[in-house]
């Protein structure tokens, strides 16, 4: 009976061992003949190739529109899979001749068959056909001029995660042809440089849909800092404190140390909001030391400083006597300038990152707005709407002075003629200055104040109130 069951095993394992080669051979010469139609349909080439067809060819059309290094990219890593499967599968083959005898003795149960079928066969199998089927080819669209172009969706044959394909595919209107926009389509943005982090991204946005996300800001905000800015939204609920509070009232929120309970603590390195202080150097943060705390933070803005760099809210808020009512501070901090704003009946948004303490919440629990960008971006305000800038502790000598230019022009753009610019102890290289002098000045905006101080041996304090003159075009 015993020996009998043996033998039947043994027989199995011979027959499974077959039908493994067998299956085997057929998925190469399928997906050689499925290759093979692709590629006489003219969407497979080698890089050379995808380049000198679609380089010369037909230069014209696809110049701008399409995006054939993804494309080929694509193709290469399906081509890739297909051929270490091959290999994986030559190899088993290779080994079961060899051990022929492991074979008969009927040591290769169904269950490891059934396994290794289920994970090293069909499971690439199957990814390789995802990712085939996934790359989407360029339409070919007739245009009013009766000349045919291609249209590519950007981005989108960088990524294999359905999740990110549905996000940035564009959406049609659904009713009518245009939209609200008066466009054909919406498209869901996200920064260029997400392709240079595919990996991480695809991460990101591997979640079930409707469910938690996992705790992950802080991943996030690392792939904005790399310039996946915007990331793309996702569908799954992100993570709140369990024992939220309800804020302080205004009235006492703004100088305040906020309730412990209110954020999330779990990728700092404190947990509580008195460990953020700059007495604790293990507090996780070092830009905008001790904005944590409220006995310091009160002081700026309204005593008269030692320092002539330090200008008062009311001295600048004198120089436009009830025409300062909305603007932009831009910098890392906890949001003091805007509190104090704020009792001056002035509105400000804050500009803030999470970089190792949470700027963000603590800004926001304050009863202030915080405005999470980076410095990719242009900014979300329109062109000639703000009565202020303020810039303080952030804008320094590190700054790429092209960097910077493009900043500053964002600035001036957003700034309506007769708003103020408050460059607030912006600080670099002696050696530096003049550059920096230039790169203010060359708006031609009114100096209202204008000071330079030492900060140390090598470096210098610049603050500047500057005015935004009209523009005659
Ligand atoms: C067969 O498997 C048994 C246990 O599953 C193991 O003890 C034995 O060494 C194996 N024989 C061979 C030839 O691998
Ligand atoms: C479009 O161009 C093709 C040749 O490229 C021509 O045969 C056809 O008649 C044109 N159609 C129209 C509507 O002009
Ligand atoms: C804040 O305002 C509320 C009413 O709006 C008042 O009850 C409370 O005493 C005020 N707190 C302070 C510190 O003034
Ligand atoms: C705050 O956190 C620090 C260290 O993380 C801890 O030593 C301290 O006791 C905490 N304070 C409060 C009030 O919870
Ligand atoms: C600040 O200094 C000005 C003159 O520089 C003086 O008039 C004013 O009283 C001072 N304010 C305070 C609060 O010290
Ligand atoms: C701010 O507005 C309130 C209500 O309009 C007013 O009572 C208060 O005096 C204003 N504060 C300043 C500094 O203008």
């Amino acid at each position: 009976m015993r020996n009998k069951l043996i033998h039947t095993k043994g027989r199995l394992g011979r027959t499974m061992g077959w039908l493994q080669i067998l299956l085997g051979g057929l998925v190469i010469i399928m997906t050689t003949l499925s290759l093979f139609k692709f590629y006489s349909a003219g969407f497979i080439f080698h890089k050379d190739d995808v380049c000198r067809y679609f380089y010369t060819t037909t230069r014209h059309v696809y110049e701008e529109s399409f995006d054939a290094k993804a494309l080929s990219d694509r193709v290469e890593e399906v081509l890739d899979q297909l051929e270490s499967l091959q290999e994986k599968l030559e190899s088993a083959v290779e080994e079961m001749g060899k051990n022929k005898q492991v074979l008969n003795n009927g040591n290769i149960t169904r269950i490891e068959h059934k396994k290794y079928l289920e994970e090293e066969v069909i499971k690439p199998l199957y990814n390789a056909h995802i990712a085939l089927r996934q790359i989407r080819l360029p339409k070919v669209e007739k245009n009013s001029k009766n000349s045919s172009t291609i249209k590519e969706e950007p981005l989108i044959n960088n990524f294999v995660v359905e999740e990110i394909r549905k996000y940035i595919s564009p959406k049609k209107s659904r009713i009518g042809k245009l939209n609200m926009y008066m466009t054909e389509n919406i498209y869901n943005t996200i920064g260029h440089a997400c392709v240079l982090h595919k990996k991480e991204l695809e991460d990101y946005m591997d979640y079930d849909i409707g469910s938690y996300c996992k705790d992950d800001w802080n991943f996030a905000q690392k792939l904005m800092l790399n310039g996946c800015d915007p990331l793309p939204r996702r569908r799954c609920l992100t993570r709140a404190s369990k024992v939220y509070q309800k804020p302080y009232p205004v009235n006492e929120s703004l100088w305040r140390l906020p309730d412990n309970r209110n954020v999330r603590w779990s990728n700092y390195q404190c947990r509580n909001f008195s460990c953020l202080s700059s007495k604790n150097p293990k507090r996780g943060y070092n830009k905008c030391s001790g904005c944590f705390e409220m006995e310091k933070e009160k002081l700026k803005w309204v005593r008269n400083s030692s320092l002539a760099v330090d200008f008062s809210i009311s001295d600048v808020l004198a120089i436009k006597p009830g025409e300062i009512r909305i603007g932009l501070d831009f910098g890392i901090s906890t949001g003091s300038f805007a509190a104090r704003m704020r009792e001056q009946n002035v509105t400000i948004v804050t500009t803030a990152l999470n970089l190792g303490a949470p700027f963000n919440e603590f800004i926001a629990l304050r009863g202030l707005i915080p405005l999470y960008v980076t410095l990719n971006q242009r900014l979300p305000l329109f062109d000639n709407t703000m009565d202020l800038i303020h810039t303080t502790g952030f804008m320094d000598g590190w700054l790429d002075m092209l960097l910077l230019d493009f900043i500053l022009f964002d600035w001036d753009r957003i700034l309506r003629p007769g708003g103020l610019l408050w460059i607030d102890r912006f600080f670099c290289d002696r050696k530096d200055l003049d550059d920096y002098m230039y790169m203010f000045l060359q708006f031609r905006y009114k100096k209202h104040k204008w000071t330079i101080a030492p900060k140390s041996k090598n470096e210098v304090y610049l603050s500047a109130l500057l005015e935004k003159p009209p523009r005659a075009i």
